[in-house]
């Protein structure tokens, strides 16, 4: 039961699958007819969009813009790319090197985003973009494939039921719609919430298992601020429209936290609601978060120190950071505090003399946090510097 009595549909009792075909029919009705109740104005780089036709442009259904996110030469991931419109806004900003594939589950949608794909490209000069059939809590499962599949071969019996099911299992392995540790960034603009409860927790793990190392996620979606009691949840309308399979917004952020992200940051966070149903306001938010922290802890005598404003924080490994002391880390803490996005809240402490690969030792988690300045300039350190030549010669600097 939520707080205010209400209850809540829970991940093993789901919305059935007739959610999913109510998903799929009103997108699909929109490439035709569109649907101006699902628009949430957006201000996109107006410089973008100069070369993307307007039966593309009109068809936006996002709520954010996660494009502002990804950067020149990266392998950029969209789930529920819907008309494309994002894809070919991000397929300029990662340039020729990068790439842009968007998955969507709806065919009249891919057809409208495959359409100008030629074209587009043509006028850039480079054609970086890709168009795949698939669900977003499923990316392996190459659903054009399994179309052209059952073209060939009609199910009539139960053993051609076993036949597909063993080509389905065969595709997955063999050919993957997206390969394990292959995306830089994961982009997602107002479809997560779309996803059956009983899928999400899929949906997060496809999500962290497709990134690279030291990827992350941009992710713009619909967050409810109080919890959706479940006539809502079940009302077909609301859930197709963005509203009912909101996240509650605090449940978002752990739904990253529980799949193993880190370093999870609210971007954009909307103050006017995008609708309001029953005194309930579902807002759009954007987050990033990182894959990556994972791995051995290997002791290589180095330090951070917090710079603040808090007088303390915690990181998602439960390290405990207090303003300003040296505080002992792994070669893996130390390498990801290097790094976006918190490299500007640490000063890193290397040792006076690196530890060599062969030397280095287990890091020894339950020592005492603090790091003796000794530890990192060495036990044998005796230097002693000749007052005032920090400035260097010719500089008055330090009278
Ligand atoms: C609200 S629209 C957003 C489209 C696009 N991201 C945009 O910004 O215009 C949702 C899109 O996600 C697709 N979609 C919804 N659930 C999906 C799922 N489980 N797997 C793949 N695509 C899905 C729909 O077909 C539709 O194109």
């Amino acid at each position: 039961m939520g707080e205010v009595g209400q209850e809540k549909i829970h991940e093993t009792n789901g919305v059935g699958a007739g959610f999913e075909q109510a998903v799929l029919q009103r997108y699909g009705s929109a490439v035709s007819d569109g649907e101006p109740g699902l628009c949430v104005p957006v201000d996109y780089d107006r410089a973008l969009l100069k070369v993307i036709p307007d039966e593309i442009i009109e068809k936006d259904f996002g709520c954010g813009d996660p494009s502002k996110h990804v950067r020149e030469g990266e392998m950029v991931l969209d789930l529920g790319s819907g008309s494309g419109k994002s894809c070919y806004i991000m397929s300029q900003i990662v340039g020729a090197r990068g790439k842009v594939i968007g998955i969507d589950f709806n065919p009249e949608m891919l057809k409208l985003a495959r359409k100008y794909q030629i074209s587009i490209g043509d006028k850039l000069g480079f054609h970086n973009t890709e168009f795949r059939r698939g669900k977003i809590q499923d990316l392996r499962t190459n659903l054009d494939l399994v179309e052209q599949y059952l073209q060939q071969h009609p199910i009539r019996s139960v053993s051609d039921l076993a036949d597909l099911q063993g080509y389905e299992e065969k595709i997955r392995h063999e050919q993957p719609l997206v390969a394990d540790d292959s995306i830089d960034v994961i982009v997602s603009n107002c479809v997560l919430n779309l996803v059956r409860p009983e899928d999400k927790k899929t949906l997060f793990a496809e999500m962290y298992r497709v990134l690279k190392r030291g990827g992350r996620v941009a992710i713009s979606d619909i967050v409810s601020d109080e919890p959706v009691p479940e006539h809502m949840v079940r009302d077909p309308e609301l859930w197709s429209g963005c509203v009912s399979g909101a996240f509650l917004e605090e449940e978002f952020l752990r739904a990253f936290e529980e799949a193993k992200f880190y370093g999870i940051h609210i971007e954009d966070f909307q103050s006017q609601p995008y609708r309001t149903v029953e005194g309930i306001e579902f807002r759009s938010i954007t987050i990033t978060a990182y894959k990556g922290k994972e791995g051995s802890c290997v002791e290589r005598n180095q330090a951070v120190i917090y710079r603040g404003p808090w007088k303390q924080v915690m990181d998602d490994d439960n390290h405990i950071l207090p303003r300003g002391a040296r505080i002992a880390v792994c070669e893996k803490t130390f390498e990801l505090y290097s790094k976006p996005p918190y490299q500007d809240q640490f000063i890193l402490v290397p040792p006076r003399q690196e530890v060599p690969t062969e030397e280095a030792g287990v890091f020894d988690c339950s020592r005492d946090h603090r790091r003796h300045p000794r530890e990192t300039k060495g036990i044998d350190y005796k230097a002693t510097s000749a007052a005032g030549n920090i400035c260097g010669s010719g500089s008055n600097c330090c009278p």
